[in-house]
């Protein structure tokens, strides 16, 4: 545990991940403090803050002290909030919860987020964890020759498997409450460094997830899949996960620069709600 400024970091039994006590989101955070929350996010890459009951227009005002929003495609967003989705799921709801595959938040965008933040409203009272991956630390454990094998690639990252017009969601035909726009925009396909850079702590990290990433550029469907298929189980290997438990009124930021997450179901007959927004990131290199 340590205290920094005023606020109280508690990395997290697993190392990776941390919760940050000693702070009120619903208010300004001074300069000394804001920076003291940024440097313990960039060091623990998800950062949970119990007991932070905030308003809509606090989260929205928090997101905008770490960043400027960033641009979220194909859902949309609550009313009078543009920048604020609502993540509910109804207890009669039989599709699968939204976000159950390894992803890094919209990584098909040319700057994907680097922070994605969510709040729990309601939490039910089993499962509806969320998994985060460190792909930093997933990096790091490659030999040195897949490291240097790896270096050169660029991921191909499309939304087409989720969002796109024959994806999952095109298909989906039981009740959602979550308004989702397929489109064939989510068709489209962009590439990044296979293994990106972050720009403040200088630490390489993996940049590839089984939901976004469809290929490795210049490779054929065979050899991507190969390479692909043994990053994704690599990355998510115990060793490299933090399992987050939710309780009400809790405010979770997380680093989609070098993680990956998964939102686990098991609580059908029962409601669950988080809101959630992004913050804008850089051009992943
Ligand atoms: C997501 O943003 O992928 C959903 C996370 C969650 O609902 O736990």
């Amino acid at each position: 545990m340590g205290q920094i400024a005023e606020i109280t970091v508690t990395p997290q039994d697993t190392g990776f991940g941390a919760l940050i006590e000693g702070v009120d989101l619903s208010r300004p955070l001074p300069p000394a403090v804001l920076e003291a929350v940024k440097a313990a996010w960039a060091r623990h890459s998800v950062v949970a803050f119990p007991g932070q009951p905030l308003s809509l227009e606090a989260l929205e005002a928090f997101t905008q002290a770490i960043g400027p929003f960033g641009v979220d495609p194909f859902i949309a967003p609550m009313a009078d909030h543009p920048n604020v989705l609502e993540l509910r799921r109804e207890p009669d709801e039989k599709a699968t919860n939204f976000g159950a595959g390894w992803h890094s938040d919209w990584s098909f965008q040319k700057t994907p987020p680097a922070a994605t933040l969510l709040r729990s409203q309601v939490v039910p009272p089993v499962g509806g964890d969320t998994l985060f991956a460190d792909c930093s630390r997933a990096y790091e454990a490659l030999s040195p020759v897949m490291q240097a094998m790896l270096a050169p690639m660029r991921a191909v990252h499309s939304a087409s498997r989720a969002y796109g017009t024959q994806g999952v969601f095109a298909k989906e035909t039981a009740k959602r409450t979550m308004e989702i726009i397929v489109s064939p925009e989510a068709d489209k396909t962009l590439t990044h460094p296979l293994v990106r850079t972050h720009p403040v702590t200088g630490r390489k990290a993996l940049f590839v997830s089984p939901v976004y990433t469809v290929g490795i550029e210049g490779m054929t469907v065979p050899e991507s899949q190969a390479i692909l298929g043994f990053l994704f189980a690599h990355i998510v290997q115990d060793a490299f996960v933090y399992r987050h438990k939710w309780r009400k009124d809790m405010l979770l930021m997380w680093d989609n620069r070098c993680t990956v997450h998964f939102a686990e179901g098991g609580y059908d007959g029962h409601l669950r709600v988080m809101h959630r927004t992004t913050v804008a990131g850089e051009v992943p290199r």
